[in-house]
């Protein structure tokens, strides 16, 4: 903890760091799915790691939004007998709508069928179709369209693709290609030295290791169009076909600044950090970044992959029953105590087995028994000593805790916070203020206090809600209040 005190040296890094600006992306989400809390666990880091951006006084800017082409939209539109610009309409209208109920605070939500998108993007394409960079060849390979992708048959488990339980089509037809295979060797180097000047990070290692690995292995020029998927944006030179959804969806990055003319976000001094799972690790590390040095733009800095939420040691699916809605979660654990337990079960860089009776067991016992009755016990007491008080203190995060934080290690930085609710409720416990009164309570109870006002700014970017109620309930004439986090039956 540190004392406040504004040197001008403070403002000449103050004033440094409000110039630094962060640009932090989600994947756009396919709109064949209603939110669930693989979603959420990525726009919850994302809104995090801007928040604490934020904090540190850099200028933000957040996005997210729903990717609505391609056949598997179509095929799921057609099952609820819905034509596919109402359905996308409706499904990414639930996305809009859960994102603000969890306090999440993107700055845009992209949709690719918007026509801005795809007039960005049909430039963008017509650019490498005038440079050589697209060529037609003919094609044949087994599709899934689960996972809107060639996939070999090495695979396939019984003939199926294991993540979507469902045999491949054999799609054999004339499409364009991007020469990707002439980037692998500016891309190896890219990912190896720093010195590159396209150089990006792929984490964590694991993941980086893997890309590097099927880079100097196995790459083949990749196909950007469809001739029988009519639910697409038309190839601007060859109205017959339009384009594979993954290519546009990646331009959504750059697109949706153009839309918002924020394009200086998309320059070489901002960190650009894309944050998504790890199936689609390989377009955001290997195709999205070689289409990018072929335009001659800017590459993001950090491509951060992170695994799967399983449910009781199953893959969560929609087949299986066992999904995880962020509503229900909101029901049962309100909006901070869904953030929390998200963060703190955040899959780094493991798959994170995760159940009902496992939240509400967290839930109680660091929320409704840590943090929560801390928080009654000290506003009791002071209210009985009729304390006031007036934070004169500021804070800056540890590095440690700071480390934690941008390198998406939730479940540390939020360990952080916790060992100081202990080191706190133990402190007080020691002191037992309720036999104390006079000067040495208040001395006792001004402690706890400021310790209060810490703990709720390092609380800022992940409970933002309950940091503001812990500062403002322990300022000026401080009262008790109904528990912050009611405890839950098990
Ligand atoms: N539309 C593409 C992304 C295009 S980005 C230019 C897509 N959409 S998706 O809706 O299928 O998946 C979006 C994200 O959700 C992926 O990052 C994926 O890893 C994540 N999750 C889906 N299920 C998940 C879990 N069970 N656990 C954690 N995240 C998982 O892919």
């Amino acid at each position: 903890m540190k004392e406040a005190r504004k040197s001008s040296r403070d403002d000449v890094k103050y004033c440094h760091t409000m110039n630094q600006k962060y640009y932090v992306t989600t994947p756009i989400y396919y709109v064949n799915d209603i939110p669930h809390i693989g979603h959420t666990c990525t726009t919850l880091a994302a809104d995090a790691l801007a928040r604490f951006a934020k904090q540190q006084g850099k200028e933000v800017f957040f996005l997210t939004g729903t990717d609505e082409h391609g056949a598997k939209v179509v095929e799921a539109a057609s099952k609820e007998g819905v034509p596919p610009q109402e359905f996308c309409d409706q499904v990414s209208q639930r996305f809009r709508d859960i994102w603000p109920r969890l306090n999440i605070q993107n700055d845009y939500f992209i949709r690719t069928t918007n026509p801005k998108h795809k007039e960005i993007f049909s430039r963008l394409i017509n650019q490498l179709y005038d440079q050589g960079e697209i060529y037609k060849k003919k094609y044949g390979g087994w599709y899934c369209v689960g996972c809107e992708k060639y996939i070999t048959e090495k695979d396939l488990v019984d003939g199926k693709c294991p993540d979507h339980n469902r045999p491949p089509i054999w799609q054999e037809e004339e499409n364009y290609f991007f020469k990707l295979t002439k980037y692998v060797p500016i891309l190896i180097e890219a990912i190896q030295n720093p010195h590159s000047p396209y150089y990006y990070q792929v984490e964590p290692e694991a993941k980086r290791n893997e890309v590097l690995s099927r880079l100097k292995d196995d790459v083949i020029d990749i196909s950007i169009s469809r001739a029988n998927v009519p639910w697409g944006i038309p190839i601007p030179w060859d109205k017959e076909q339009t384009t594979y959804v993954w290519i546009e969806a990646l331009c959504n990055y750059y697109s949706a600044l153009e839309i918002n003319n924020r394009l200086d976000f998309w320059a070489k001094d901002v960190e650009i950090d894309h944050l998504v799972g790890k199936e689609i690790l390989w377009f955001h590390a290997a195709v999205w970044p070689a289409m990018l040095i072929a335009l001659n733009l800017p590459l993001p800095k950090r491509i951060f992959a992170h695994n799967f939420y399983m449910v009781d040691g199953q893959k969560m699916s929609k087949s299986l029953g066992n999904v995880i809605a962020p509503e229900e979660m909101i029901k049962r654990y309100g909006v901070d105590g869904t953030r929390y337990l998200i963060y703190t079960s955040f899959p780094h860089t493991n798959d994170s087995d995760v159940g009902w009776s496992r939240f509400t067991e967290k839930y109680n016992s660091d929320l409704a028994n840590g943090l929560g009755n801390l928080v009654s016990r000290v506003a009791r007491l002071c209210e009985k000593a009729q304390l006031e008080h007036k934070p004169e203190v500021q804070f800056e995060c540890p590095n440690e805790f700071t480390h934690a934080v941008n390198n998406l290690k939730f479940d540390q930085a939020l360990a952080y916070i916790w060992e100081k609710i202990t080191q706190v409720d133990k402190t007080f416990n020691e002191q037992e203020p309720w036999k104390q009164s006079g000067e040495a309570l208040k001395k006792t109870l001004r402690t706890s206090v400021t310790s209060l006002h810490e703990i709720a700014y390092l609380l800022t970017s992940f409970l933002p809600q309950t940091a503001e109620q812990i500062k403002e309930q322990f300022t000026g004439e401080i009262q008790a209040r109904t528990p912050l986090f009611p405890k839950i039956d098990a």
